[in-house]
């Protein structure tokens, strides 16, 4: 980068490296990072933040019980902690590394967390589920990455989401449910009136 000789080129500059920085998602990892790492987020271990894990444990349990699992954006690996081993054959948490430097400790041969960039990221094998859970807002087309995600499924393979409830999350549910349709839908809301949609999707057949 070149160096500003007065304070309008410097100006310029940072306003430039901002640019490139936003276009590359490097500011979005770059303010999760910082978070993570002053427990900015450690409030979503919650006992009101229970409700929507538990929905999508039980439907993973329900529909793919014994099946793999990969949860994009896993934080902490909360969603893992709904689990026993015995309920998958395998599960990767993906995430950026201040969140994954939280969840490594839960590492085993079944269960791997992995950093990544869940819009670049490319899973080396096929799994039955595939989670976003509170982290589809992050996704910067979520159909297409959904397209490009359910490449990653088994043929019966299945989509679990979690939203908080905001009217300009419709928008999203309905992008992803003009390709995934829904298996099942649930609405939950704790004791703060916080409401989730929690839903199964289906991989359509080709
Ligand atoms: C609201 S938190 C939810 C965390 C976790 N799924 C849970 O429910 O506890 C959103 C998560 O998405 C992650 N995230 C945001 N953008 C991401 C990206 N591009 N790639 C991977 N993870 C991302 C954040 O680091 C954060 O851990």
């Amino acid at each position: 980068m070149p160096q500003a000789s007065n304070p309008s080129d410097s100006n310029l500059i940072s306003k430039a490296q901002r640019f490139f920085k936003h276009a590359l998602g490097k500011d979005n990892e770059e303010k999760w990072q910082e978070q993570y790492a002053k427990g900015d987020w450690a409030w979503l271990r919650r006992l009101d933040e229970l409700g929507h894990h538990s929905i999508l444990a039980g439907y993973f349990t329900y529909l793919k019980r014994g099946g793999s699992l990969l949860d994009m954006g896993c934080g902490e690996g909360l969603l893992q902690e709904r689990f026993t081993e015995a309920d998958y054959s395998k599960y990767v948490g993906v995430d950026f590394s201040e969140p994954i430097k939280l969840a490594i400790h839960k590492q085993t041969d079944k269960t791997r967390f992995v950093v990544g960039d869940m819009n670049t990221y490319v899973p080396d094998e096929l799994f039955d589920a595939i989670v976003f859970n509170e982290s589809i807002y992050y996704l910067d087309e979520p159909l297409k990455a959904f397209q490009r995600y359910a490449t990653h499924l088994k043929p019966d393979g299945i989509f679990l989401v979690s939203m908080f409830v905001k009217d300009k999350h419709l928008d999203i549910w309905q992008k992803i449910e003009s390709g995934f349709p829904p298996l099942d839908a649930v609405t939950i809301t704790n004791a703060r009136a916080t409401s989730w949609v929690c839903k199964a999707l289906a991989r359509p057949e080709k």
